[in-house]
């Protein structure tokens, strides 16, 4: 499984790519509003950090499918690595088909049922984000509904790739390596999380404090 970073904050973005771990990043409405800056100018910053694919949605306000082709068109334009994010409607069907069809990368979002998924893929969407914390709150099993569309891709040998999405903690990530998806889309806190572990912060100080008794500081 590989890893996206979901954010649109640029330091986050410039520390998970230090450590080498991420390959992609992808951003939200809600994401891109928490920075207040200019959508393009975030995204453009953000091309220039990390040499992956890079999620930039259409407008929350772009409803119809020929609103999201235009913009998704000029999202496309700013860098060869972007993936225009389209909302999961029967108009984001369309634009998806559309989009697809010239060429340019899709990542079908807000994902929430097995039967989503596949109509995104077979409307051509390069990826697919089902979102299992927003599942989890409601008491539904996020981690089924991605079991199930690794399945249902594998049956159909679809190229469209997962992105588990709306991952909260290090319990996911380990639920989404194991169920098969593609990539898991993380926050910068996540994945400080999962470097982490009791066993190896004591394993440090007595290493630490073994070396210093023989040779000192
Ligand atoms: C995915 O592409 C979304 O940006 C994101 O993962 C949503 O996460 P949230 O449910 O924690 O807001």
């Amino acid at each position: 499984m590989k890893f996206f970073i979901d954010t649109a904050k640029v330091e986050d973005i410039k520390k998970a790519e230090s450590l080498g771990v991420i390959c992609g990043v992808t951003t939200n409405p809600s994401l891109i509003a928490k920075e207040g800056r200019d959508f393009f100018e975030v995204i453009k910053e953000i091309t220039t950090i990390v040499d992956g694919p890079i999620s930039g949605e259409v407008k929350a306000t772009s409803e119809t499918a020929e609103e999201m082709i235009n913009e998704g068109r000029e999202i496309a334009k700013i860098h060869p690595n972007m993936v225009v994010k389209i909302p999961m409607t029967l108009e984001g069907l369309k634009a998806t088909k559309v989009l697809s069809k010239e060429g340019i990368k899709t990542n079908v979002t807000l994902i929430f049922s097995a039967n989503q998924a596949l109509l995104a893929a077979r409307a051509g969407a390069t990826y697919v984000s089902p979102f299992l914390g927003r599942l989890d709150d409601i008491s539904e099993s996020g981690i089924d509904i991605i079991r199930n569309i690794v399945t249902i891709f594998d049956n159909y040998k679809l190229e469209t790739e997962i992105i588990a999405a709306s991952v909260r903690n290090p319990i996911h990530v380990t639920q989404c390596a194991l169920a098969g998806a593609h990539i898991a889309t993380v926050p910068y806190g996540v994945i400080e999380q999962m470097t982490k572990h009791p066993l190896t912060t004591e394993g440090i100080i007595k290493f630490q404090k073994d070396y210093k008794e023989v040779f000192g500081e």
